[in-house]
């Protein structure tokens, strides 16, 4: 588990505040991941039915892409009540105790950042999460006894942007694992278009397309841009976010056409100038950025695969011939 906390991008945690304006109240207005909604409310259509509280669900993927919102969409469809909390403000057993005691029948509880969650916490989780069962130890040394709660029926839904740390016994006790990839370029676009309605600012389409273009497939970082776009139009006079006001927005957070921050270019660069442009060992290149392997891992690399500028193999991290295009590096033909 990473000791200190990744580094944050523009996918990075969202303020709650904006993030409740502009995220989608119903299924309507959830853009894009269709094949998950569709599975969610085949899967919530049929425990309704039965009059059952569903599986337990676990939504995995990069940060940004939405499972928060989801866990409220699904929890709005199974009566409205949700509780949340993470992984690492689960600091003792008690906490979790407290959390499940409370939950209402039916309840959503919401874990993000699961991957976070303490072993001695895990624990605990699964005897609720399989027969609705808390068992607290009470005291300690010879006299300590053992107490059994009964709970109510309720659907963990936990999120988690690191799958493969999840522990193996924790991962399936879940009914169904539902994976968010990037958005597509135009599921994007309409998620700009509809966040510049509800923000009441006006976006040409230029604007729109360069905005989406740099937001690295994540809704997070698309509604990041475009309120950085409002505010350079506002700062400058202007009421409408037009292809000058964009490309200058990207150009002040330092992000390129295609959503690479400095901390993008700075990996592929370190590969690049350090190392050949790889093979190179993860952790060798945690400690050329001095960076948290984990960030690198979570934040930094499922993008730049996606975009076919680096490869995970066998044998290290390879910088693709698409990234030195891209960097515009003269003569990389040669060194490949
Ligand atoms: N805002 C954030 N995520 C969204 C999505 N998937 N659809 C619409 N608006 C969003």
């Amino acid at each position: 588990m990473p000791k200190t906390p990744p580094k944050n991008n523009l996918a990075g945690k969202e303020d709650p505040n904006i993030d409740l304006t502009l995220r989608p109240a119903e299924w309507d207005e959830y853009i894009g991941q269709e094949k998950i909604k569709d599975n969610l409310k085949t899967l919530l259509g049929a425990a309704k039915k039965r009059g059952e509280s569903a599986d337990h669900l676990l939504f995995s993927g990069p940060a940004g892409l939405g499972k928060t919102t989801l866990a409220y969409l699904v929890a709005r469809e199974l009566g409205g009540m949700i509780k949340t909390t993470s992984g690492p403000a689960l600091e003792k057993a008690g906490d979790l105790a407290a959390v499940l005691t409370n939950l209402t029948p039916g309840e959503i509880l919401f874990i993000d950042e699961a991957h976070r969650i303490n072993p001695m916490i895990e624990e605990v989780l699964y005897p609720a999460m399989e027969a609705r069962k808390l068992h607290l130890v009470v005291g300690k040394g010879p006299s300590a006894r053992t107490l059994s709660l009964d709970l109510p029926p309720f659907t963990l839904i936990a999120a988690t942007t690191r799958e493969n740390l999840l522990s193996q016994p924790l991962r399936s006790r879940f009914g169904a694992t539902l994976r968010l990839g990037y958005y597509t370029p135009d599921d994007i676009k309409k998620i700009v278009k509809r966040s510049a309605a509800i923000l009441g600012v006006e976006a040409k389409p230029e604007a729109i397309d360069i905005l989406s273009r740099a937001s690295r497939g994540t809704p997070r970082v698309a509604n990041r841009l475009l309120r950085r776009a409002r505010d350079f139009a506002e700062v400058h006079g202007e009421s409408v976010i037009d292809e000058d006001a964009a490309r200058k927005t990207l150009a002040m957070l330092e992000v390129d056409e295609v959503g690479l921050e400095p901390q993008d270019r700075e990996l592929l660069m370190t590969i690049i100038e350090k190392f050949h442009g790889g093979p190179v060992g993860i952790n060798t290149i945690a400690a050329a950025l001095a960076q948290d392997r984990g960030a690198i891992e979570d934040i930094y690399e499922p993008y730049l695969m996606t975009l076919g500028f680096l490869q995970r193999s066998s044998a290290g991290r390879i910088v693709l011939p698409a990234a030195y295009r891209h960097l515009k590096i003269k003569g990389y033909e040669e060194l490949l």
